[in-house]
């Protein structure tokens, strides 16, 4: 048993599958941090479309992740349009850029070694950005489930959103995220799969604290 290794926990998924809400509630059950790695694709497409550059185009992407990854543009984490459905779409866009992904890539392996641990969410955290995490989540739900929640969280922002359209976006930032070449979305072969379609905040997270423990118990390693 190594005490000196921090606890990395990767919960992996697609758009709204409620992996967002279950890293933080784990990160504040364990008492490790919270990565939320989505907001760096987002930061980076915002960065980008304010600059009046492309999020397709792998220079402008580039250059933004660059520039967020020296800091001092933390100002755009609070940004009211980071989370918009149209930004959405444009992190989609700027994450599908193996250059943006490198670019960001040592950023989060840092915050990953930090003590006594931390939860990173994502789509590729236990395939790419920490393969040996100790656990591994993929948390899914299904599209029309997926889209409910997002429209309830786009309508409470005060967004004017039509089901439909909402509906849309998920599935093609599910083909965008899970179709690319660079660190697609799919689940690591380690990973436990965890589908949030009929279940509660609640037992998703009793759920998953069991997995964590019983990963723990058997791995012979806890860090807290
Ligand atoms: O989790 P989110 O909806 O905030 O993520 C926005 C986009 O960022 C998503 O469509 C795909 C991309 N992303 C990624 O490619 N890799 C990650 N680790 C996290 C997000």
């Amino acid at each position: 048993m190594n005490i000196e290794e921090p606890l990395v926990i990767a919960v992996d998924g697609p758009a709204a599958s409620g992996k967002g809400t279950l890293a933080r509630a784990l990160a504040k059950a364990l008492g490790i941090a919270y990565l939320d790695t989505g907001a760096l694709y987002r930061a980076v497409a915002l960065m980008v479309r304010r600059s009046g550059g492309d999020p397709a185009v792998e220079a402008d992407g580039m250059a933004a992740a660059h520039a967020l990854a020296e800091g001092g543009h933390e100002d755009i984490f609070s940004d009211p349009e980071l989370r918009s459905e149209e930004n959405g779409q444009g992190a989609s866009k700027v994450s599908a850029l193996p250059g943006v992904r490198a670019a960001l890539l040592e950023l989060q392996r840092q915050f990953a070694r930090r003590m006594p641990g931390a939860v990173l969410d994502g789509r590729d955290i236990g395939t790419h950005v920490c393969p040996d995490a100790r656990v591994k989540l993929f948390v899914t739900a299904k599209p029309e489930i997926r889209a409910k929640r997002r429209f309830k969280e786009l309508q409470d922002r005060g967004d004017a959103v039509m089901f439909p359209a909402v509906l849309a976006d998920i599935e093609s930032r599910d083909a965008r995220d899970s179709q690319r070449a660079a660190a697609p979305l799919k689940p690591a072969d380690d990973a436990v799969l965890l589908d949030t379609s009929e279940l509660g905040i609640d037992q998703v997270l009793d759920t998953a604290l069991a997995i964590v423990r019983e990963r723990l118990s058997s791995g012979g390693a806890a860090a807290s």
